[in-house]
């Protein structure tokens, strides 16, 4: 069935994808089949959540004993006078005295009347990159290179003046901060509130960096419960490419979080491990040494991923029947743009258990034409990247589910 070549790193080519099967989302570990959302509920969804878990993403982090905000800097005039400007650094402390922190940047629209909604996400290269004003340098245990010690560095991927014009609230921090992003990265990350050195001298095989990251965005979301202006029962969770598979897995597990945005996030995020198209997660894994994004299950079992038990649209569905948007753009042919569709549209039938909507199209719509509600899909034109047409889609769902 699968290429007599493997293993098989990339393929660009899609007359070349071997035969691949989905599996049906309803269909639970012991053959029944699903027919309602109340046993959706009561056996498949937490059976799937435990499939995740131990195979491909890892188990959810401790709990801290402590945890502590502490409000750094306010400026209530930011922004030429549009938003307040926060700074919150989250320590969380342990009995035995270790401790740990990150420091978030929030952007609130100012004057608003009554609680505002709120993006939560991490950034890659720190907070002082999504804004040209005077904050924080963060994300620098990376440690970053000096060229990514810029302020504004990516303010195109974060419109501020555009998400607080609309009436939202954005509030990020920088993932390497909770775990730096390297395979040898365990020993600095915030594992080290759990596990002692020498455990984590090596991977920590039932673990993985997305699982801490989306334990990070968890955070954010409850510090925020300190914010009088913002309402936490009408949160997004957004993120791009590695994050946006981190913002599916933080949607899947956290329904706090009502809108699900999932940008780029490809291999190992919305795109299906099975069809051998762009990225695989045996290049992930052998090729690229990103293993430890994954728990290490999914590294041993890279090569097969049609015989894992699981496959990316059931993490799709886990969203239901909270909102999901899938985004692809054309050029990021490595992402699987095709399959990233095919995952959502797969994901429909636990929507329609909900009575809500699913994609109607088998087939992926044309660039620049988003389609789809509670499950939705947009195709951008353009490179690998999180930019205002993407932010345009988000906060038209937005609008529908956080207001
Ligand atoms: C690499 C990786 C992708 C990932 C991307 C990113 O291209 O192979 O899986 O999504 O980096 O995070 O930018």
């Amino acid at each position: 069935m699968y290429k007599e070549t493997l293993p098989w790193v990339v393929n660009y080519n899609a007359a070349e994808i071997p035969p691949y099967t989905i599996p049906d989302v309803l269909k639970c570990q012991d053959g029944t089949m699903v027919g309602s959302k109340e046993q959706w509920e009561a056996k498949r969804r937490p059976e799937l959540l435990e499939i995740f878990r131990k195979y491909m993403y890892g188990q959810v982090p401790p709990k801290p004993d402590k945890v502590e905000y502490d409000l750094l800097t306010e400026k209530k005039d930011a922004l030429g006078g549009i938003a307040i400007r926060r700074e919150v650094r989250i320590t969380f402390r342990m009995n035995d005295g270790r401790f740990r922190s990150f420091v978030t940047l929030a952007y609130i629209p100012a004057g608003a009347k009554g609680r505002v909604p709120v993006f939560v996400g991490l950034t890659f290269m720190g907070n002082h990159v999504i804004t040209n004003e005077e904050v924080m340098m963060t994300g620098m245990s990376y440690p970053l290179a000096p060229d990514k010690q810029v302020r504004g560095l990516q303010t195109f991927r974060f419109p501020l003046e555009y998400l607080m014009g609309r009436g939202y609230a954005i509030v990020v921090a920088s993932y390497n901060d909770i775990f730096p992003d390297r395979s040898n990265g365990w020993a600095d990350s915030m594992y080290n509130l759990f596990f002692s050195k020498k455990e984590l001298e090596n991977r920590l095989d039932d673990y993985s960096s997305i699982g801490l990251w989306s334990w990070g965005l968890s955070h954010i979301l409850d510090m925020l419960e300190t914010m009088p202006e913002i309402d936490t029962s009408r949160a997004a969770v957004f993120g791009h490419s590695r994050l946006g598979k981190t913002s599916l897995w933080t949607g899947a597990q956290d329904t706090r979080f009502k809108l699900v945005c999932v940008n780029d996030s490809g291999c190992g995020g919305a795109a299906l491990s099975r069809r051998l198209y762009g990225e695989t997660l045996y290049s992930m894994v052998e090729h690229n040494n990103i293993g430890y994004w994954f728990c290490n299950y999914l590294c041993q079992h890279s090569l097969h991923p049609e015989d894992l038990p699981f496959e990316q649209h059931q993490l799709i569905s886990l969203v239901a029947p909270r909102a999901v948007s899938i985004h692809s753009a054309t050029e990021d042919q490595w992402a699987d743009p095709t399959s990233e569709y095919y995952s959502a549209f797969n994901a429909g039938p636990v929507y329609s258990l909900y009575g809500k909507t699913p994609l109607a199209n088998p087939e992926p719509p044309a660039p620049d034409t988003p389609v789809g509600t509670d499950v939705s899909y947009f195709l951008r034109t353009g490179k690998h990247n999180l930019l205002p047409p993407d932010w345009m889609h988000y906060l038209d769902l937005a609008d529908i589910y956080l207001k």
